[in-house]
């Protein structure tokens, strides 16, 4: 195939004075180097880490449209504190999409291995929200025959972070998992890795259809926080599994102080005699997301004298264990990418569709099932 001169892209460029542009234009497909490859995307599916760097915080139901149908365009305005606290990146026409999947149609020198392959990418700062993005072939998974671009556009985000929390709790040496925000693309992986590896986790959702959805995938504790005995049914779930590590991807609010408050009552409950103190087992709670933006609250008197509370991400964990067991475990999702690490789109769309203000509202609401897939194939 003839590599196009240029591909159509999706950009995001927050502007000095808190304008906010996502814009669907022409930009050259960028020829490969030697070790690269050119991948014609097929399908990149919209995380929330994409709708961070989309949207920057704006709000899309306040933004609006311009452009044509073909060639859209969607602006909004940032406050002040939003505008300061994304000073970074002002002036910056930012590439969007971190993962995807398509078909290898150049390859550099180095590379000829992947030509004409269908593969899943990892595309750090290039984009997958385009028709080509060019990467280098090690940021590239082969896909085996048989395997839909929709069913390999996620490899990478959801199914690797779920896998490298386990390596985190296996290398921290701790017993089993509490994960909030359950309910997740990324929640219910974890909840089918974990029965899998028969790893005790404590699933924490907000709403009833939430836990029912989870103990349908065979989730064995799932606390509701909605519900009036919440705290109490921490505490059970945590004096039952032991597990003492929890991934919080709410990040504000008084959750992770529940969570930690409940992991010491339980975690007390199996210490034996009087401990001045509280219990000497370690406590530990990573920040991995910011579903909820408000300030965390965390009252520590109740947490006793050993606990943590830290930030988290996927990249370097995958550093720490190597490229050896990282292979491994990106083998482990491809071959479960029917199964274990299957994800469920709400919608398919295609990039102009992907900037309409109706389809931003619906995807940055991040709700339960409410995952959108771009299709870069399909006409606007
Ligand atoms: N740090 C890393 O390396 C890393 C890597 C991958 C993913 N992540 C994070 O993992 C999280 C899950 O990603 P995903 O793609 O699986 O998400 P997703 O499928 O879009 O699901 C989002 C879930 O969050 C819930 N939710 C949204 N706002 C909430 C809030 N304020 N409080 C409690 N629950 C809330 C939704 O429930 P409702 O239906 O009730 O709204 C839904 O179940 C995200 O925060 C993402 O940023 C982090």
């Amino acid at each position: 195939m003839t590599l196009p001169a240029s591909g159509l892209r999706i950009t995001s460029t927050l502007h000095a004075d808190g304008r906010l542009e996502l814009e669907l234009a022409e930009a050259p497909v960028a020829a490969p180097r030697a070790g690269e490859v050119v991948v014609r995307v097929e399908a990149a599916p919209v995380n929330p880490s994409d709708i961070i760097t989309l949207l920057a915080g704006a709000d899309p139901g306040q933004a609006r449209a311009e452009g044509s149908p073909a060639r859209p365009r969607l602006v909004a305005q940032l406050g002040e504190a939003a505008l300061r606290a994304q000073a970074a990146r002002v002036g910056l026409p930012l590439a969007v999409g971190l993962e995807g999947a398509g078909e290898v149609v150049a390859a550099g020198e180095g590379a000829g291995a992947l030509a004409g392959r269908r593969v899943a990418v990892f595309s750090l700062g290039r984009g997958t929200f385009a028709q080509y993005v060019t990467v280098a072939a090690e940021a590239c998974v082969p896909l085996p025959p048989g395997t839909s671009a929709a069913e390999g556009a996620d490899v990478f985000v959801n199914p690797l972070t779920a896998l490298a929390m386990l390596e985190t709790m296996r290398l921290e040496g701790h017993a089993g998992l509490i994960h909030t925000a359950a309910a997740s693309n990324l929640g219910q992986m974890l909840v089918k890795a974990c029965l899998e590896d028969g790893i005790p986790l404590v699933n924490v959702v907000r709403r009833p259809e939430q836990a029912a959805l989870l103990r349908a995938l065979g989730a064995v504790h799932v606390c509701d926080s909605s519900a009036s005995d919440f705290r109490a049914q921490l505490v059970e779930a945590l004096k039952a599994t032991r597990a003492t590590l929890a991934f919080d991807a709410v990040g504000g609010g008084r959750l992770a102080s529940d969570i930690l408050a409940a992991a010491e009552t339980a975690a007390a409950s199996r210490t034996s005699g009087y401990a001045a103190y509280g219990s000497n087992e370690r406590k530990q709670l990573y920040v991995y997301g910011r579903l909820d933006p408000s300030r965390m609250e965390l009252a520590h008197g109740a947490f006793g004298p050993y606990w943590g509370v830290g930030g988290w991400v996927m990249t370097p964990v995958l550093e720490q264990i190597g490229p050896q067991r990282t292979r491994a475990l990106q083998q482990r999702v491809v071959a479960g990418l029917k199964t274990t690490f299957a994800s469920a789109y709400a919608r398919e769309v295609s990039l102009a569709e992907a900037l309409s203000p109706k389809t931003v509202a619906a995807y940055g609401r991040k709700a339960t099932g409410g995952k959108y897939l771009l299709d870069p194939t399909l006409r606007a």
